[in-house]
């Protein structure tokens, strides 16, 4: 089996050879955000040097703009195995979600109810309590293990009934690494009539997204976490996207996909989508359409990501103060994004210590407030948050377990 040439991935990203004082960095802040290779980079910047007008103009500047949107959804729709017309950009994941909230809540009736977890980013949690609130529908919220990290689907179950209309749920999470089951989520929510919408923020640099394996009704994504640069994208399945009454103004387009996209979109930042969906596509061999390469491309990342967590948590057990939250290092059921604890020392200290040494890591709740108030960390400074991506290596993951085993 073909692997991934992590040299020369490397020297397709110009930030990972920054240096702080005399001492390389370590990028072990993936899951806050990636960094983008030079394909991105061209992408973006070829936009802004050949010129760009806005939409539908009819002139030379402006069918660019017509094409870059048009590649970016055919892209992204590769990435999720959706199709393009499904597909709307927006400036992030959390602008995004505000919008379909406010949406969908006006479909909402009271006596209705609906479903997020405790397991989720902030950003899949409060627009769904802000929209619930204005809707006057409950809330209810399922929880996650806080031994293992894991959401079971039970737990999805066990406040699920045919008053529910939506279940909003991630498909990784960004403080755990725990990998959730959407698509048995999705098979029992529709079987009460409720839709699904999925979180893919975290997933998206570390595993395959399917749609129809999934089979959500909405996802999103936010390219700035998958090697792209700052913009957010939704998938939405058609008959749903064409039925809800989105707040546009008056001229804006009433039909999917432009219908969802307020004001005018960073056409940099799609053309940049585009080109982070061919550099993934670019990891695996050059055989068959972009879909099955990207395929290729996150087995040979999962792959590859799987050694340096192993490697990770086997150099954690040597330091008897340090502990890994969730689900241990070598399970399949998770990402390589660590929430860690070392006994006796704060997270934030801790963070500062290894950025001392050109390790950056992040500490705090990472917006994950509700997994720190159930693990019993909100109040005390959260955990450490240590997150490998693919461009990361070895050598990376012994520096930052030296630096730990020597703060503990
Ligand atoms: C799992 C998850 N969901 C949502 C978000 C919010 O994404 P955005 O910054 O695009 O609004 C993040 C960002 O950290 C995240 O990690």
């Amino acid at each position: 089996m073909m692997q991934l040439d992590i040299d020369a991935i490397r020297s397709q990203f110009p930030a990972l050879a920054r240096i702080e004082g005399a001492t390389p960095v370590a990028y072990l802040d993936g899951p806050g955000g990636t960094q983008t290779s030079r394909k991105v980079i061209g992408a973006m910047s070829k936009v802004l040097i050949n010129g760009v007008s806005n939409l539908e103009g009819g002139f030379g500047a402006s069918r660019d703009a017509d094409e870059i949107v048009h590649l970016g959804r055919v892209a992204v729709s590769d990435l999720l195995g959706a199709s393009p017309a499904e597909i709307s950009f927006g400036q992030n994941m959390t602008s995004i979600t505000f919008a379909v909230s406010r949406a969908l809540a006006s479909t909402w009736k009271p006596g209705d109810a609906i479903v997020t977890t405790s397991l989720d980013h902030d950003a899949n949690y409060t627009p769904w309590i802000r929209a619930a609130a204005d809707a006057g529908v409950e809330v209810r919220v399922a929880e996650f293990d806080d031994t293992t990290g894991i959401l079971d689907p039970s737990a999805i179950a066990e406040v699920l009934d045919d008053r529910v209309r939506l279940v909003a749920i991630c498909l990784a999470s960004n403080s755990l690494g725990t990998v959730v089951d959407v698509t048995s989520i999705s098979a029992m929510a529709h079987e009460v009539g409720a839709l699904v919408y999925v979180d893919a923020v975290h997933a998206a640099p570390h595993r395959l997204i399917d749609i129809q394996k999934l089979d959500c009704d909405f996802l999103v994504a936010s390219a700035y976490k998958f090697f792209g640069p700052h913009t957010g994208m939704l998938f939405g399945r058609l008959e749903h996207l064409a039925s809800l009454d989105f707040y546009k103004v008056r001229p804006a387009p009433s039909d999917p996909p432009g219908k969802m996209e307020t004001g005018t979109q960073s056409f940099e930042a799609i053309a940049g989508v585009t080109a982070a969906v061919d550099y993934l596509a670019s990891l695996s061999g050059p055989e068959g359409n972009r879909r099955k390469r990207l395929g290729e491309t996150f087995r040979r990342i999962s792959e590859y990501e799987s050694n340096l967590a192993l490697r990770f948590g086997k150099g954690l057990a040597t330091i008897p103060e340090a502990r890994i939250h969730g689900l241990p290092a070598d399970d399949t059921r998770r990402v390589p994004t660590f929430a860690v604890s070392v006994a006796g020392r704060d997270p934030r200290d801790l963070a500062s210590s290894l950025a001392e040494r050109g390790i950056y890591t992040w500490s705090g709740h990472y917006y994950a407030v509700n997994v720190m108030d159930r693990l019993g960390t909100l109040e005390t400074g959260g955990l450490l948050r240590v997150g490998f991506v693919h461009y990361n290596t070895e050598e990376e993951v012994d520096r930052v377990v030296e630096a730990l085993a020597s703060l503990a």
